[in-house]
């Protein structure tokens, strides 16, 4: 039981704040790359890192590093430019998931804009799938974004569960009304063919909550990981995070 529920959800480790670590001190090291290959030893199912704009952490010679290292692994984050666009055809990752990107965030704030970005998006994804790549984009549990998914013909879309885990923290009442949103959101990517995928905020409990959804496929994780590995170590932080991803899915099935 335990091998089928594994296979039915899948780990996407982010791997930036490696880096931003790293980048602190101006040194080579922690290596991100290191960081990647003990992850998938680990149980990751694939390496996420994001190519920022401003390079804070994850630069361009990790990103071709990770790629030459771990053919087929890697799920290249980025925002909708066309810097990130002949990148990402020159590498050609696995996967490329589009990220609204602003220069003050601390980290991505929300989900994209996909219905008032179609015209820019529209000729990015065609030119990411005639590359061979899987095309993803970064959203809000919104419904006033899905006709423009479905046009786009996505392959994926991974659903901002920021919001989910600020209302879990503060245990209010919105948990549950942000927990349904996302449910009846997965439902309907799933209907129309795209594959669903969660992330961002996420720690063991809200993992386990998340993977309770049959349509979620793929979470990815970075930053509870990171922290956690400071005290338990990268490889036992990801075995506890899929631990939970299995947990939440056998609970789906009482
Ligand atoms: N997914 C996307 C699209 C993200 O932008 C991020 C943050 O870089 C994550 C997942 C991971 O979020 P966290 O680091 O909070 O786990």
């Amino acid at each position: 039981m335990k091998n089928s529920l594994k296979k039915d959800i899948r780990l996407g480790v982010n791997i930036d704040h490696v880096a931003t670590l790293r980048n602190a001190r101006k040194e080579n090291f922690p290596s991100p790359i290191k960081a990647a290959e003990l992850a998938l030893q680990s149980g990751a199912d694939s390496i996420t890192a994001h190519l920022r704009e401003d390079r804070r952490h994850i630069n361009d010679n990790d990103i071709e590093e990770i790629s030459f290292n771990f053919p087929g692994k890697l799920n290249l984050e980025m925002a909708a430019t066309e810097e990130m666009l002949t990148i990402a055809q020159k590498i050609k990752p696995f996967s490329c998931c589009i990220v609204p990107e602003k220069r003050e965030e601390v980290t991505t704030e929300g989900g994209l804009d996909v219905l008032n970005n179609y015209k820019k998006l529209e000729p990015m994804i065609e030119k990411l799938k005639h590359a061979g790549v899987r095309t993803t984009l970064f959203i809000d549990p919104d419904d006033s974004q899905l006709d423009s998914c479905y046009n786009l013909q996505i392959d994926c879309a991974e659903i901002h569960t920021g919001s989910l885990c600020r209302h879990y923290e503060k245990m209010d009442n919105k948990f549950d009304f942000e927990f349904k949103k996302i449910r009846s959101f997965s439902e309907k990517l799933f209907s129309n063919g795209i594959e669903a995928h969660a992330g961002h905020g996420l720690n063991y409990e809200t993992t386990k909550i998340v993977s309770t959804v049959n349509e979620i496929k793929e979470l990815n994780i970075g930053f509870f990981i990171i922290a956690e590995s400071i005290f338990h170590g990268l490889e036992k932080s990801i075995i506890n995070i899929k631990e939970a991803m299995i947990e939440g899915r056998s609970l789906r099935e009482k």
